[in-house]
């Protein structure tokens, strides 16, 4: 969703701030922004893309401090206006803002009284209004005044037209400050800062950091706070394509390296006593997973397998429900969340924790929101992802829910085998996959073809299922809908025809024989059939249409394989349809509204 950057340095400021803006696009936006400091400030918003942005703004606006914003719409329609940076009436100070102020309407009121003319619907320009209010020649202290007047969350960063400085603060929404060479860097999301930043400084909740020429000081509580720099561990190349015609493809095909360095990490990880696995080792009696999309279906998967292997109740939650219904509460929750930002999961985490329960998160993203409501964080090692929809999160995730329950003590030992020798070999099973990418594309042209489809599945696969049919929709804009192979015949069966491909996913684990009658069942009424099967299934491959042929994975790690082979096909049905794979229409990468 919104994204923020800003910039302080000895170089024109123009060129930076609209490479980091292009750098969160991935997030989603239907406005962009930017200020270039200077008396006056040049303020540029166009509702278009960043493209655009970059061709209204003269290459030659002098400056080397600026601030800029990608919008995604809350309060307030796409209009200039209503774009970001907002300024206060004498156009002496600009703001960028995430979040939402939710008390802005009396402080609008409050301030109209007091003469301030509002030009926008956002909630962001009180910010402005107020920092111009409390403006005394010092922005920090400004916005010192100001966000002691704010209820609700925000990143934020403000520039004044006549000061050297940037100004930012944190409340619920992330901010990263990058530290190069005699240059600050400031941004919403890390990939912006990648390339020109060396070291990172992350805000904490209440956190402001005010930077000037000379050095960089975070102040918390009115207090400074002492924050050494921590060296980035994503390279630049990480949000490149490499050659690649989308990052989403580049991010399915970085699955086996993803996975290989996760294993590593986890086996090497000896002292588990204080961490994420600890606390998972102290439940016993209940369980509940909150999570929403992609992360929900990562959820369902480890419900299958910690209630198998472990005889522990789950409870998975869509944490968009969470509030809905009458849950009982856990002991523990698991906040599964890649980008640790959306809105649904960390709202429901901290009415659990009201609750009683102790919360363990799993994100990609260190020190996202969720870290700072988690009381232990499992980090997945899936370096950045650009792609809006989530390929190696995904199965980085399920690496770490398997991990969780490969390290538990009430795991048997024989079965405590069986998990860590399918580790192993999971890197190179989901090379294979990838390895056969052309192949999956041949059945991709028959699906794209199709507006509507079925994915079926059993057991551990089923939720395999439904992710498939959520890559299917976001990314071919195909209805393809989850289901339980056994379920069908309850009505469903009512739309097969010949236009309504099945696309079944069967895995070599006691669910085959009962996903071979499902088949027979389908082709009885006229459906054609895609299977995903592992090599050597002859009575898959005579009953089938298409087959697409997998290695041959035990449960869990089956999951895992097919994931990777529905999102091959996704991808080349999207590719055949013509869609705008890495960045689907309506949707975003990080959802930070409930
Ligand atoms: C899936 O491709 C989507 N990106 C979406 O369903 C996503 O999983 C969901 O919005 C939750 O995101 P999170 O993991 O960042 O919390």
């Amino acid at each position: 969703m919104c994204g923020i950057v800003g910039y302080l340095g000895r170089s024109p400021a123009r060129p930076i701030l609209l490479d980091m803006l292009a750098k969160l696009e991935y997030r989603g936006y239907d406005s962009c922004g930017i200020a270039v400091q200077g008396n006056p400030l040049r303020v540029f918003k166009d509702i278009r893309r960043v493209k655009e942005l970059t061709e209204l703004v003269p290459r030659d606006v002098p400056g080397t401090i600026g601030i800029g914003h990608t919008r995604w719409a809350t309060h307030g329609g796409v209009s200039p206006q209503n774009a970001h940076p907002h300024l206060d009436c004498s156009h002496e100070i600009a703001v960028v803002h995430n979040g939402i102020i939710d008390n802005y309407q009396e402080l609008r009121a409050e301030l109209m009284l007091e003469g301030h003319v509002f030009i926008s619907e956002t909630d962001t320009e009180v910010i402005a209004h107020l920092l111009e209010k409390y403006y005394q020649g010092i922005l920090q202290e400004a916005m010192e005044s100001t966000i002691a007047r704010l209820r609700g969350s925000w990143a934020m960063v403000a520039v004044a037209a006549k000061e050297r400085t940037l100004v930012s603060s944190r409340q619920g929404a992330p901010l990263v400050i990058g530290v190069g060479s005699d240059e600050y860097l400031v941004a919403s999301d890390a990939p912006a800062i990648l390339g020109y930043a060396t070291s990172v400084v992350y805000l904490e909740d209440g956190d402001i950091a005010a930077i000037n020429d000379v050095e960089l000081s975070v102040s918390r509580q009115g207090q400074q706070v002492l924050q050494e720099p921590k060296d980035i561990s994503w390279s630049d190349g990480a949000t490149e394509k490499n050659g690649h015609e989308h990052y989403t493809l580049k991010e399915i095909l970085e699955q086996p390296a993803v996975l290989r360095r996760t294993l590593v990490r986890y086996l090497e990880e000896k002292n588990v006593g204080e961490g994420p696995r600890a606390l998972f080792q102290e439940t016993t009696d209940d369980l509940t997973i909150l999570a929403c999309g992609t992360s929900y279906h990562a959820g369902l998967i480890a419900k299958h397998v910690i209630e198998g292997l472990l005889r522990i109740p789950v409870s998975v939650i869509n944490a968009s429900e969470y509030a809905c219904r009458p849950y009982p509460p856990a002991t523990l929750a698991i906040a599964i969340t890649q980008s640790g930002e959306t809105a649904d999961v960390i709202a429901a985490a901290r009415r659990i924790k009201e609750h009683g329960a102790r919360v363990l998160a799993v994100t990609n993203i260190p020190y996202s929101s969720i870290t700072t409501v988690a009381d232990r964080v499992m980090y997945t090692d899936a370096g950045p992802e650009v792609g809006v929809a989530a390929t190696k999160t995904y199965t980085a995730q399920l690496a770490a829910l398997f991990e969780l329950v490969r390290s538990s003590p009430r795991l048997r030992p024989q079965a405590k085998e069986i998990l860590s020798a399918g580790f192993v070999e999971l890197p190179d099973m989901v090379a294979r996959v990838c390895a056969i990418s052309a192949d999956i594309e041949d059945c991709a042209r028959f699906i794209a073809m199709h507006e509507r489809a079925f994915i079926i599945g059993r057991g551990v696969n089923l939720p395999t299922a439904y992710e498939g049919a959520l890559k299917m929709k976001e990314l071919a804009y195909i209805h393809a809908e989850g289901y339980s192979a056994g379920e069908l015949k309850h009505g469903p069966f009512a739309l097969l025809d010949g236009q309504t491909p099945i696309i079944a996913v069967i895995a070599a684990d006691e669910t085959r024989q009962a996903m071979l009658s499902s088949i027979h069942e389908v082709k009885a009424r006229r459906s054609p059939v895609v299977a995903l099967s592992y090599e050597g299934d002859e009575a898959v491959e005579k009953l089938s249409d298409f087959v697409i042929r997998l290695p041959k994975a035990t449960c869990p790690f089956s999951a895992v394989v097919n994931a990777v082979a529905l999102q091959l096909l996704a991808y080349h049905a999207a590719k055949i349809r013509h869609c705008p794979i890495d960045f689907p229409r309506n949707i975003a990468k990080s959802v930070t509204v409930e």
